[in-house]
């Protein structure tokens, strides 16, 4: 269909731009029908048995896996990386005031400001190394901000990064001030790795279009931080615990998943945007989730049973299972990972893909500037 806006001709996209591909990217892909996904060719449901999220991170970014030499320099540049400016760390505990612990908005503003005070500039007016020391700088500095803007907000002193932890371990060693176990940077390390790039979704769209404009990288990756926070994308993560609590046992399942849908409400954790199949990444971490001693996963897998029932004979149309989200609130519980910063620790295992979209965007730059059909007031 096309419509004529001013006398010119023009396509019309689909509502939300659903099926349409508006760039190209060797980042990652999603096919939705397979139940697949990957990112520079590697299936992260898979490597997950073997990688680390900062392998993860550099193939994302250089498009290969790091040999023993690069993998040493790269984390050791992630380490150096992770340093606060003095300014920045001066402005945290107001920042950390402005909102509840472990809030996403905050955090956001958090990242915003640490551009502004690496010195982020319009990327079309600096040398690309720069660029890309910045990009990298601020997603370096994510978990960083995240785990001292919780602990200030909780009354409690900031937590320095050790060198001798990898990323994961280091997370929570700033968050919760212990080492952790194993186990526990396993569970954390499967989810940052499946959490780290996922096609052309909201928030890397946002930023894409953000960075189209010459604006600077802190306003680029603040602005998919904000993207990633609605409860239609990433902020869902955030509203599954809440959700199982108010349900509280299996008897009460089925009752509770009606309403809500009578009430015309969405069921968190259900559905996706490009899946009509099962979410690969829910099947990881619903596995890992099993072997957990929770009474919460029974719960989750009944959730999941119903929910995609109810779904699916509501609207037999386009195929709806459980996402991502469903089973990530309790893995990232069994980490030692804070409910408060469940919806923070996405963006610290986003900002990988982001970086990765970042560079690519700012390669091959054209500003994104669609139109609308003008209609006359409604
Ligand atoms: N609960 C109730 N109804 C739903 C749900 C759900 N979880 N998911 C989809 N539907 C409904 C939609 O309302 C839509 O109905 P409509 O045609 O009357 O508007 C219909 O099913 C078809 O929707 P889709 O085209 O399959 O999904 P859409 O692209 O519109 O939305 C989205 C995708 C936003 C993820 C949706 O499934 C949703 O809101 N889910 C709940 C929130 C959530 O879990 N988000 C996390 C997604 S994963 C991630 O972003 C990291």
């Amino acid at each position: 269909m096309t419509v004529t806006s001013l006398g010119t001709e023009l396509p019309v996209a689909p509502r939300g731009l659903e099926g349409v591909a508006v760039s190209t990217t060797s980042v990652s892909d999603v096919d939705g029908t397979a139940g697949f996904y990957h990112y520079r060719g590697t299936d992260p449901t898979s490597f997950v048995r073997t990688g680390s999220f900062e392998d993860a991170w550099f193939l994302l970014l250089n498009g290969a896996l790091p040999s023993a030499e690069d993998r040493e320099a790269f984390r050791a540049a992630v380490f150096d990386a992770m340093r606060m400016p003095p300014v920045l760390r001066a402005a945290l505990p107001s920042l950390a005031a402005l909102g509840p612990a472990g809030s996403i908005d905050v955090l956001r503003s958090a990242v915003s400001a640490a551009g502004v005070a690496i010195g982020c500039r319009p990327w079309t007016e600096q040398d690309e190394t720069t660029t890309r020391q910045q990009i990298e700088r601020l997603a370096a500095l994510t978990p960083v901000l995240t785990a001292a803007l919780f602990r200030l907000a909780r009354g409690l002193a900031i937590v320095e990064p050790r060198q001798d932890l990898g990323f994961a371990a280091n997370y929570l060693y700033m968050v919760n001030g212990v080492v952790p176990s194993r186990e526990q940077v396993h569970a954390l390390e499967t989810y940052l790795i499946l959490a780290a790039d996922h096609g052309f979704c909201n928030s890397t769209f946002a930023e894409r279009v953000i960075a189209s404009s010459g604006a600077d990288v802190g306003a680029a990756l603040s602005g998919a931080i904000g993207a990633l926070s609605g409860p239609l994308h990433g902020g869902a993560i955030d509203r599954v615990p809440s959700m199982l609590a108010a349900i509280g046992d299996a008897s009460s399942v089925e009752r509770w998943m009606k309403d809500r849908l009578d009430r015309g409400e969405r069921l968190m954790g259900f559905g996706h945007a490009v899946y009509r199949t099962l979410d690969p990444r829910n099947t990881v971490l619903r596995e890992l989730a099993r072997s957990i001693n929770d009474p919460r996963v029974a719960l989750a897998l009944e959730v999941e049973r119903v929910g995609v029932q109810l779904l699916n004979d509501r609207k037999a149309d386009k195929h709806r299972e459980a996402n991502i989200e469903l089973y990530a609130g309790v893995v990232l519980d069994y980490a030692g990972v804070p409910e408060e910063l469940f919806a923070c620790t996405f963006p610290v295992a986003r900002m990988a893909g982001w970086t990765a979209n970042l560079l690519e965007q700012i390669a091959d730059n054209r500003i994104f500037r669609p139109s609308a059909r003008y209609v006359t007031g409604r």
